[in-house]
């Protein structure tokens, strides 16, 4: 091909050639190359598939963590932990845990994830690309970061992180664990187990968008069988955390009064059949379950484990739940409109500062659980969304919900849709994480 312009390569894509005199067949990879005459570059573009993008743009994952590092440091000091390892510190909530620690109380941050290497070519998954400019910015900013990328689930990334700690730490004195993961091999028994989101007893129906298009329809799932449950509880639910926790303990790595704290979701009864009171919500009853368990063996060091309820945000995880991002489009517009939307780093932040870290008791509900989910959970906005729950159709959807606040959190999270940050210019997608062991 000789020319410049536009064009469709092999693959569909829309691919814009400047000055090219040879152009290689394109390899179908999750890239566009631009030719100019002389020199190659990369311009990288998102390409999706369902509910997941292919592709991820360093310089748009960056300029993610500024923003996060922004809004932590906008909200003053906090009083917090000063040592802390984050289990699923790459991306979502772990993410902003990782940054509020950081930037927040100028923690020494030790993270573990499990993200994808890029390749000359291949660009590397979010979380690398997030890690990566969490790490440079730590290092400007003279804070110890130190990231592990690997299997939580395994022993040896548990030994590795421990002896991590030993050596560069000491002790830490809070654990987050934020994994969100489709599968786990239990590093006991060797079983690989899957997690489902399915209804338990009955199929449900229910309404649901598909958020790329903008299309609603009704959509059944099947009930789940008895061993859908088990294998969700062993992936989402508390045993890992738990082992985690007793993993530390055993090597002395825990401080005194250390805290560890996971993650839940609730939502409303919109969503329950297929979140709360589906296999999903067994296994948050179980990490729920864990938090009072974990608390009893860290007694002794005066340590506790608390479960925080957050609201429901786009995330890689959230997204592929079936009924959720209709839920969210509704939720978004209205919270937008009372002034109280937060994203993941307001969530932490505000976890932190006006839960966790106030000096005084850590309140909870009658279960024991920290509630950070009380904006979203308000009487007002619930009954708001119940009532356009009725109304969403595909043509009414623009106007009641947010769905285009959906679509861009969702590029956002692979670093595209942000402002300052120039998608035509050559970006180099091989990029390393500093402080990777
Ligand atoms: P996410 O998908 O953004 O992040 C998951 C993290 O886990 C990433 O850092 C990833 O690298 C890491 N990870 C996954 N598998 C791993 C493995 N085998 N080894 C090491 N790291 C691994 O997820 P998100 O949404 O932040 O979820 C975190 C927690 O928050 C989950 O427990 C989720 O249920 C909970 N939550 C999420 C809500 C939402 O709306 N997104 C709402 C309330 C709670």
């Amino acid at each position: 091909m000789v020319g410049s312009g536009c064009f469709e390569d092999d693959f569909g894509r829309n691919v814009r050639v400047t000055k090219v005199d040879k152009c290689k067949k394109y390899k179908k990879t999750s890239y566009l190359w631009v030719f100019t005459k002389k020199n190659k570059i990369m311009i990288i573009e998102p390409r999706m598939r369902g509910f997941i993008c292919l592709t991820a743009h360093p310089k748009g994952c960056e300029k993610n963590i500024l923003n996060q590092i922004e809004f932590t440091k906008s909200q003053g000091p906090i009083d917090g932990a000063k040592k802390v390892l984050v289990i699923g510190a790459s991306t979502g909530f772990g993410l902003a845990s990782r940054i509020t620690s950081a930037f927040g109380s100028n923690a020494a941050t030790i993270g573990v994830f499990f993200e994808k290497a890029p390749a000359p070519g291949k660009t590397a998954s979010p979380g690398w690309y997030n890690s990566a400019a969490f790490q440079e910015e730590a290092e400007k900013a003279g804070l110890y970061a130190k990231s592990i990328n690997g299997d939580a689930f395994s022993t040896e990334v548990k030994n590795k992180t421990i002896e991590l700690i030993k050596a560069d730490l000491g002790k830490v004195d809070l654990v987050i664990y934020s994994l969100a993961s489709p599968v786990r091999t239990n590093p006991v028994t060797g079983v690989l187990h899957r997690s489902v989101l399915k209804p338990i007893g009955n199929a449900f129906t229910n309404k649901t968008v598909d958020f790329h298009t903008g299309n609603v329809t009704d959509i059944t799932i099947a009930p789940c069988t008895d061993e859908d449950i088990e294998n969700t509880v062993a992936v989402m639910g508390g045993e890992d955390w738990e082992m985690w926790i007793d993993a530390l303990t055993e090597a002395d790595a825990l401080a005194d009064n250390a805290l560890t704290i996971a993650y839940s979701y609730i939502g409303p009864s919109l969503t329950e059949a297929v979140y709360r009171k589906g296999t999903i919500g067994r296994a948050k009853d179980h990490l729920e379950a864990t938090a009072f368990k974990i608390s009893n063996k860290l007694d002794s060091i005066g340590g506790k484990a608390y479960v925080s309820v957050n609201k429901a945000l786009v995330t890689q995880a959230s997204s592929a739940i079936p009924v959720i991002p209709l839920y969210i489009s509704l939720l978004y517009k209205k919270m937008k409109e009372k002034g109280v939307h937060e994203g993941c780093i307001e969530q932490i932040v505000r976890l932190f500062k006006e839960r966790l870290y106030t000096g005084e008791a850590v309140p909870t509900d009658e279960k024991g659980r920290i509630r950070i989910d009380d904006l979203e959970m308000a009487e007002d906005i619930q009954a708001k969304v119940s009532e356009l729950w009725e109304q969403a159709t595909t043509e009414t959807l623009p106007a009641i919900g947010d769905l285009n606040g959906y679509k861009s959190d969702f590029l956002n999270l692979f670093g595209f849709g942000f402002d300052g940050v120039d998608y035509q210019a050559d970006v180099n997608e091989v990029v390393e994480i500093k402080g990777l062991v």
